[in-house]
């Protein structure tokens, strides 16, 4: 009879259990959409792979059910996915006061509990004026030449090999240029390889937090602790042999620590440092490699892009003279170039943030404490604002050029929290763009193929042989 009776009780429970999971308590209307299975949500739908370049079918599917705003569960958690402009637009003004930076669990584990994103008021400014002072237009000036010369440096390299993976040749690239930047690390005169801790980390970052062998999510954690005991140890280094002259970021947070009444602690300094490590290269590289795929695919943007850039070294005095920072801005071509690639590049799948209280939008009300996703995919290739979406066409931002974001571009995010990395990113890819084309030509050899999970990879790679362009005497190529 007992048994009877607890048995019921727990039936009685699940039940009552999958009904709230299934129907969410909300002091208003949610929006529609279905919360899955419980526990699992719609986390698998949301992070099987596909190799499409236009809007997630996982959002697609639902945008056509349910409309541009919808409610679904992803790793344990309730979220609103919001496709619509107005809304995306509403979430990035209302930072700090109705909605507040949020991701899941797998990105604070592994970014760290005090990541930049994680962060909010006071100590969230104080950081990002640091990495602005880093990254801002003041320092990326002095830091073209350096990037002029990594860039010549690589392409005179891979020139000489029959073939060159891009993705994982770029990302070599530039994370020895952050790192340098940063840490004045070098990998040549390094006995570990920093960076090494940074692999099959975009498959891990939003994954199921499953921290067993063999998961991305456990990968990623032991790349984390691996790469923060070298920071760790860096640190301590470089306190006991402190530099006469500030002359990297090390320098400066070492010199922040020592003030009187700061408000920086190391522990901070080190997530900020393992997050700007892994934002530069992982991003950047991404762009760069699909951007080098669309020229390949698109000849006649080539050439167009070929002559800006040769035209820039025909009206110097000296051909030879590095690039300036007045012939980067002059780059109108490669500026459309670059939005047209990172608007189909969709390397940030979704913008997550948490609900401070509850808000009511339009019809439906967002119950305080549950996650909002901003789909920028499902913005960046809506017909109605893009004529022809899935078309590469880089001359539909002619005369619209604005560093910004706006309520139909969001690549780099919007409001408070808009990439830091910005400029650094497009001046990389404009100034290996530049090195690139003016000096070389490639031959596509193999991959280039791209998959989501949602996030963007190359799962083969981009194969490519680059050769060094013949001149005559003349200058012209032969
Ligand atoms: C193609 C390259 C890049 C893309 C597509 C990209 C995209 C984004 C997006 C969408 C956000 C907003 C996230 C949010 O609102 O929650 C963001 C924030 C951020 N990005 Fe980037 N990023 C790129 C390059 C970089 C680089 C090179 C750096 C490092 C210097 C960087 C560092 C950061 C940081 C620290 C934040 C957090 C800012 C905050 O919370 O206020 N990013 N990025």
């Amino acid at each position: 009879m007992w048994v009877l009776c607890i048995g019921a009780l727990v039936i009685i429970c699940i039940t009552h259990w999958v009904y709230r999971w299934k129907n969410p308590r909300c002091n208003g209307k949610l929006p529609p959409g279905s919360m899955g299975f419980p526990l699992l949500g719609e986390t698998l739908q949301f992070f099987s792979p596909n190799t499409s370049s236009d809007i997630p079918p996982f959002i697609k599917k639902r945008m056509k059910r349910y409309g541009p705003i919808f409610k679904t569960n992803l790793v344990g958690r309730p979220v609103v996915v919001s496709t619509d402009p107005d809304l995306n637009y509403f979430i990035f003004q209302q930072e700090g006061h109705l909605f507040q930076s949020w991701y899941p669990d797998t990105f604070t584990e592994i970014f760290g509990r005090q990541n930049v994103g994680s962060l909010h008021g006071f100590m969230y400014k104080y950081l990002k004026n640091m990495v602005l002072n880093l990254f801002g237009p003041e320092s990326l000036k002095k830091m073209v030449p350096q990037i002029e010369q990594a860039a010549t440096r690589r392409l005179q390299q891979w020139s000489n090999q029959n073939s060159v993976e891009l993705k994982e040749a770029t990302a070599s690239m530039i994370f020895d240029l952050t790192a340098k930047k940063l840490i004045s690390y070098d990998q040549n005169n390094s006995s570990e390889n920093l960076r090494q801790n940074f692999v099959a980390f975009i498959q891990g970052l939003i994954s199921f937090p499953l921290d067993i062998p063999g998961t991305a999510y456990h990968k990623c954690l032991q790349g984390r602790k691996r790469a923060m005991n070298m920071l760790k140890n860096l640190l301590q280094e470089r306190r006991e042999n402190t530099k006469k002259q500030q002359s990297d970021f090390f320098d400066f947070v070492l010199e922040e620590l020592q003030k009187e009444g700061t408000i920086l602690t190391e522990a901070i300094a080190l997530d900020l440092m393992f997050v700007l490590l892994f934002a530069s290269f992982e991003t950047t590289s991404l762009a760069i490699t699909l951007a080098v795929k669309f020229l390949s695919d698109h000849p006649l943007v080539l050439s167009q892009l070929r002559e800006e850039h040769e035209s820039i070294v025909k009206q110097r005095e000296n051909p030879d003279s590095g690039l300036t920072w007045k012939e980067y801005k002059s780059m109108t071509f490669t500026f459309q170039f670059i939005s047209e690639t990172v608007r189909l590049a969709n390397i940030v799948p979704g913008i997550f943030r948490r609900a401070l209280r509850d808000i009511q939008f339009k019809d439906y009300t967002i119950p305080a404490g549950w996650a909002v996703m901003v789909c920028p995919p499902a913005v960046h290739l809506n017909p109605a604002k893009y004529e022809d979406p899935l078309a590469f066409n880089p001359s539909r931002w002619k005369g619209m050029e604005s560093n910004g974001a706006s309520k139909h571009f969001m690549a780099f995010g919007g409001g408070m929290r808009f990439c830091v990395g910005t400029d650094f990113t497009k001046v990389q890819m404009a100034v290996f763009l530049h090195c690139l084309v003016t000096k070389y030509r490639w031959d596509a050899i193999r991959g280039g193929n791209i998959l989501r999970t949602p996030g963007l990879q190359f799962p083969n790679g981009f194969h490519v042989q680059i050769m060094e362009n013949e001149t005559r005497k003349d200058g012209k190529d032969i």
